[in-house]
């Protein structure tokens, strides 16, 4: 349990130890659940609360500050991270309401079976008054979820974001410390659920121009004093803006790929151009993601296995799609032995990417002159593209 500003509190949990999110996101720096305490004059709320794994933390910290009477528990956000511990909050609170929006009534109701009558349903712009203390409700949609909202605290100028500007980052401090450090976190937060939903999350910055806020209190992650540098960072990451970096995502079975894949990034080298690679047996998901924030072209490394792409590539293809990056330019390199559909299986698996595709470099066994000659004419190629966006200094 920590302070903010008096009567603010920060009662939740931070996870040291956490490593994977939803059984598929690494998290390298662990995470925190945070749930808050606003205690009006009149009126106590409780915003979000915790993974059901740490409700223990929550209501222990509730103890410690000698809560016996919540009057409103807001619910930002359907996802059990941060619901997961409503129906235990709800049991040991009776008399609370739960304060939400329509549409996040409905996710609650199904996930966790609340009754109907707990339910207090707010509008866009809502108000809630504690007192000398005032809520007011900021629907923040696909952030990354449809029902998402914020509350801005008027007096206080706290804007409590949800998921929106989060971080998966178990700090020891309330407050972001080291900006620096931060950073990262957050832009891996933003790609790996922010970044499909880039065009709300800048109407949503758009939004919050009309208020003054003067710190930022998320979900997941320290606090921000400052808020310029998480909205100029969100700003930054969700604009058309891409630089001047390929991503190369490969796998290779028996060197062939391989091979293609360190000419191909030297190649990149030479003529200037930053090259972010990955080998897909041992990726961290998270830095590819990351990588996907600002790239302006991916290739996809891939051998041919049972005809078809390898599943690893497929892999990779397939998250490109999912998050959908604002990727200028897309090819695919590698080899096979036999025959095959690999290029075309992989082409196929990105629709969702409005990415022009480069003509792809394929080689019979192990490449040979003519493919190195291909790879060069593919970093020429995007070379040039580069060029035309005018990203190259
Ligand atoms: Fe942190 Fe979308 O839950």
């Amino acid at each position: 349990m920590r302070q903010i500003k008096q009567n603010i509190y920060s009662v939740g949990a931070i996870d040291f130890d956490a490593r994977l999110f939803d059984k598929l996101i690494p998290l390298p720096d662990g995470t925190s659940y945070n749930s808050y305490l606003i205690k009006g004059s009149e009126k106590t709320a409780l915003l979000d609360t915790v993974d059901p794994t740490k409700t223990n933390v929550l209501l222990g910290n509730l103890e410690k500050l000698g809560i016996e009477k919540i009057d409103y528990v807001i619910a930002h956000h359907g996802e059990q991270d941060h619901s997961g511990s409503l129906p235990d909050i709800l049991k040991r609170f009776p008399n609370a309401k739960l304060v939400t929006n329509a549409k996040c009534k409905d996710i609650l109701a199904n996930l966790l079976e609340i009754k109907d009558d707990r339910f207090v349903t707010i509008e866009d712009g809502g108000q809630l008054s504690l007192g000398d203390k005032t809520l007011q409700f900021v629907f923040l949609p696909w952030v990354h979820w449809p029902e998402t909202l914020g509350t801005y605290l008027k007096e206080d100028k706290i804007l409590f974001s949800c998921d929106f500007f989060g971080s998966h980052f178990a700090a020891s401090s309330l407050f972001v410390e080291d900006e620096s450090a931060v950073y990262e976190p957050a832009k891996r937060y933003y790609a790996e659920i922010m970044m499909p939903f880039r065009r709300q999350i800048n109407s949503n910055l758009e939004k919050l121009k009309n208020f003054q806020i003067e710190i930022i209190a998320p979900s997941h992650g320290p606090v921000y004093k400052k808020p310029k540098f998480i909205m100029d960072a969100y700003k930054d990451w969700s604009s058309d803006a891409v630089k001047n970096e390929v991503i190369l995502a490969y796998v290779s079975m028996h060197g062939s790929t391989a091979k293609m894949a360190e000419y191909f990034t030297a190649a990149l080298i030479e003529r200037g151009i930053g090259v972010k690679q990955f080998e897909l047996s041992a990726v961290d998901i998270g830095k590819l993601a990351m990588a996907m924030v600002d790239a302006a072209t991916i290739v996809i490394g891939s051998p041919t296995v049972l005809a078809a792409a390898h599943p690893l590539a497929a892999y990779a293809a397939f998250l490109a799609n999912a998050l959908r990056p604002k990727t200028k330019f897309a090819s695919i390199i590698g080899s096979f032995g036999w025959g095959g559909k690999m290029v075309e299986q992989l082409a196929s698996m990105i629709p969702n990417l409005k990415a022009e595709i480069l003509e792809p470099v394929l080689s019979k066994g192990e490449p040979k002159e003519n493919d190195f000659a291909a790879l060069d004419r593919l970093a020429d190629e995007i070379l040039a593209k580069h060029k035309e966006l005018g990203i190259i200094k």
